[in-house]
């Protein structure tokens, strides 16, 4: 946006519109103030800029540049704003270049965050071990000595100590699973061969996994190991949530071929998400087990995400849930 330094805005372009959610077509020779009245929003920003125009008359700079925070309802918008006094400045006239950093900004939490949990996973991981083992230890010495009361007692203790450490060991392997850096070690896989290798594995356990499988389905680079631990996820969330059925618990899997991706889906028969579940089931910690972590599905959208791929879920009704997985097919081979 170009203005002078009555406020009053010269020129300006369309992506300064989107980035501002306001039709400037229609603010042309109107003054940048007036703006804030269609985005309410906007009025600390103007006023910032306002201030910086002011300023420029005083001090005589070459440029500024400051960043702003839009609170919007949803989501907050980062702007990077850079204002530049036009060369042969007779005319007052200031550019202000607008940069939409929010991405960014979200890009580097994300990845500091990571980078904390990753180190404090690692640090509460290392104890665990000497404490189980100290326990036991504790046990072992004593147990000999004491009567049969305070055997039992520290018995107890002893196992109560044991199983939450090992509690403890899982959710944090599953935590930093969750922040760990993304590496993908990929290999050409046929999708449908490794979707029967894997529901042989649950042959035996009461649940009939029955498969469709698309016959003219070239192979795909993914990550093996990931791809499977995406696949036991879900098909361990569907086993949990038929546990009550009446009826037989039955997990469907599909592939397809459409365009230029393979869908996978994974359909059960149990009750389907909760309603209030259903729209954030992809958020760390949401869950509804006594003993989840509720970090199953924000691993498995992390995985498919690094493939390039894209996960959705939802209800079929009277059927239970369906898991729809979209990966890309190489183009290079
Ligand atoms: N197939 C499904 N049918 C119905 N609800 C489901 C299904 N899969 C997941 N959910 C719901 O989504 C929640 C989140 O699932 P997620 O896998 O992220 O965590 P979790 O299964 O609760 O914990 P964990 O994966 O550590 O065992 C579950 O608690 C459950 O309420
Ligand atoms: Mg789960």
């Amino acid at each position: 946006i170009v203005i002078d330094d009555a406020m009053e805005i010269k020129s300006f372009n369309i992506a300064a519109s989107k980035i501002l959610q306001v039709d400037l077509t229609k603010n042309k020779d109107k003054l940048l103030t007036s703006i804030s009245k269609k985005n309410k929003l906007l009025t600390d920003f103007i006023r910032g800029i306002q201030e910086e125009i002011y300023a420029f008359g005083r001090k005589k700079q070459t440029e500024v540049i400051k960043e702003f925070e839009i609170k919007y309802e949803n989501n907050n918008q980062v702007l990077l704003l850079q204002i530049t006094p036009l060369p042969q400045n007779k005319l007052n006239n200031y550019v202000l270049m607008i940069d939409d950093i929010t991405m960014m900004i979200q890009a580097q939490r994300d990845a500091a965050w990571s980078e904390v949990a990753r180190r404090l996973a690692h640090e509460i991981k290392n104890p665990l071990t000497p404490i189980q083992l100290s326990a036991e230890r504790i046990k072992h010495k004593l147990g000999a000595k004491l009567n049969k009361d305070d055997t039992d007692i520290l018995n107890k203790a002893v196992a109560t100590i044991v199983n939450q450490v090992d509690a403890m060991k899982t959710m944090v392997n599953e935590f930093s699973e969750y922040a760990r850096a993304p590496k993908l070690n990929l290999e050409l896989t046929d999708i449908n061969k490794f979707i029967k290798e894997i529901s042989h594995l649950f042959e035996n356990s009461g649940i009939k996994i029955v498969t469709k499988l698309s016959k003219d389905l070239p192979e795909i680079r993914v990550d093996v190991n990931m791809m499977r631990q995406v696949l036991i996820n879900l098909i361990q969330n569907a086993q949990d949530a038929m546990m009550n059925n009446t009826k037989k618990q039955i997990i469907q899997i599909n592939t397809n071929k459409l365009k230029n991706h393979i869908i996978l889906s994974i359909e059960d028969n149990g009750p389907g998400f909760s309603a209030d579940i259903l729209k954030k089931a992809f958020e760390p910690y949401v869950t509804t087990k006594s003993h989840g972590t509720g970090l199953g599905l924000a691993i498995v959208k992390k995985i498919i995400e690094e493939h390039e791929g894209a996960i959705a879920i939802e209800n079929i009704k009277n059927s239970g849930a369906l898991i729809k997985i979209q990966l890309p097919i190489s183009k290079s081979k």
